[in-house]
This record gives structure tokens, C-alpha cells and sequence, in this order.
């Protein structure tokens, strides 16, 4: 490269160099004639945010007491947080279901009468039991539900879609 080549790069690198220096500082003209003055309004508005995102219920909580209350479209569930108890239906679907359905281990069947009128003179007692320790064919479904849901399984899965009836016991 001859010094007459190097000169004309250094021109044009500084010439580039200016044109870039030139924009950013159009850009800073710009912004701040956009956005310099910020309304009263806004600026208390985004101050009210901040300390908001800055309250102690968004804190990490280091001693061990309950987290507030997330509100839920259930807000039954109100103090000491969420206990969920889901409904008969709702366990018979997700857990009960998987053999229940297709009679799999001759399990008896959703709604199947004449399957259930065999079992159901054992009572509630002893057929909660069975199911939340497990009983013949069936492995234990206590892991899965608890007993206040096995029990409204059964009240669904029996006797809603049977129109049997349990007999306490
Ligand atoms: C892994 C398969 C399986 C799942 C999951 C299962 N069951 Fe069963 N269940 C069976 C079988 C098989 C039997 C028949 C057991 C036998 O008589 O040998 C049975 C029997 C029963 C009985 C009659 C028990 C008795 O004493 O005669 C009830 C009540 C019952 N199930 C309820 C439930 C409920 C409620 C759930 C869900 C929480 C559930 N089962 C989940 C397989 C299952």
C-alpha cells in the first residue's frame, strides 16, 4: 500500500466516523424532543409503578410465612393459600379413568349397573378404603387422591352415572 492509498482510507474513515457521530447525536435531538418533557401525569404515573414493583408482597420471602393469597376464580379458597379439592368428576377423569373406562383388569366400569350393584354393599367405608390402599386387581390410589376425593369419585363414577346408591356402613 502506497502512503497516497493510506491517506485516502484516513480521510474516509474519518469521513464515516463523522456522518455516524452526526446521526447519534440527531438521534439524542430527536429522543429528547420527543420524549424530553414527560407529562407530570406520566412521570408520578411510573413513579406510583415502581414503588409498586417495589412492595413487600413482590419480596422474596425469607421467613418461612405463607405466601399471600393468589386470587382465583374460586376465592372460597381464601386464607392460608390454595386447598384444592376437585370434584368427583374431575378425579374419576384424571386418575380413576385409565382402568375404569375400558373394564382394564376387569375393573367395573363408569356407569356399569349391574358391575357396581355387586360392590356397593360393602359401604362407603370400606370401599374408600379399598381404593386409597389398593384392593385386588386395583393398586392403591391414595398417592393420587385423596380420601375426601376418592370418596366423590366414587359418588360420581357409581352413583351419579348408575343411579345406585352406597350404603354407609
Ligand atoms: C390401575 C387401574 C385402576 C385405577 C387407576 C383405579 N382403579 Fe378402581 N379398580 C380397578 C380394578 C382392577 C378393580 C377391581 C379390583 C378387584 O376386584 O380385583 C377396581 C375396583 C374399584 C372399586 C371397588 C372396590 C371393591 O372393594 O370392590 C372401587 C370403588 C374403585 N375401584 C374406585 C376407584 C376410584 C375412585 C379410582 C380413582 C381414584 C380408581 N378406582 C382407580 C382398577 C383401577
Amino acid at each position: 500500500m502506497s502512503a497516497e492509498q493510506d491517506s485516502v482510507f484516513v480521510r474516509n474513515f474519518a469521513l464515516v466516523i463523522a456522518t455516524l457521530v452526526g446521526v447519534t447525536v440527531l438521534l439524542i435531538v430527536i429522543a429528547n424532543s420527543v420524549f424530553g418533557d414527560m407529562d407530570p401525569e406520566r412521570q408520578a404515573l411510573a413513579e406510583e409503578r415502581a414503588e409498586q414493583n417495589l412492595s413487600p408482597d413482590f419480596a422474596v420471602r425469607l421467613s418461612g410465612e405463607p405466601a399471600p393469597a393468589i386470587a382465583s376464580a374460586d376465592s372460597g379458597a381464601d386464607e392460608g393459600g390454595v386447598t384444592e379439592v376437585r370434584s368427583g368428576e374431575q378425579v374419576t377423569q384424571a386418575v380413576c379413568i385409565a382402568c375404569h373406562q375400558g373394564n382394564f383388569l376387569n375393573a367395573p366400569g363408569i356407569g356399569d349397573k349391574a358391575a357396581w350393584n355387586e360392590r356397593i354393599g360393602k359401604g362407603w367405608e370400606t370401599l374408600t378404603q379399598n381404593v386409597a390402599d389398593g384392593y385386588g386387581n386395583m393398586p392403591a390410589q391414595g398417592g393420587a387422591a385423596s380420601e375426601e376425593e376418592i370418596r366423590a369419585a366414587i359418588e360420581w363414577m357409581v352413583e351419579s352415572e348408575t343411579g345406585l346408591e352406597v350404603p354407609e356402613s
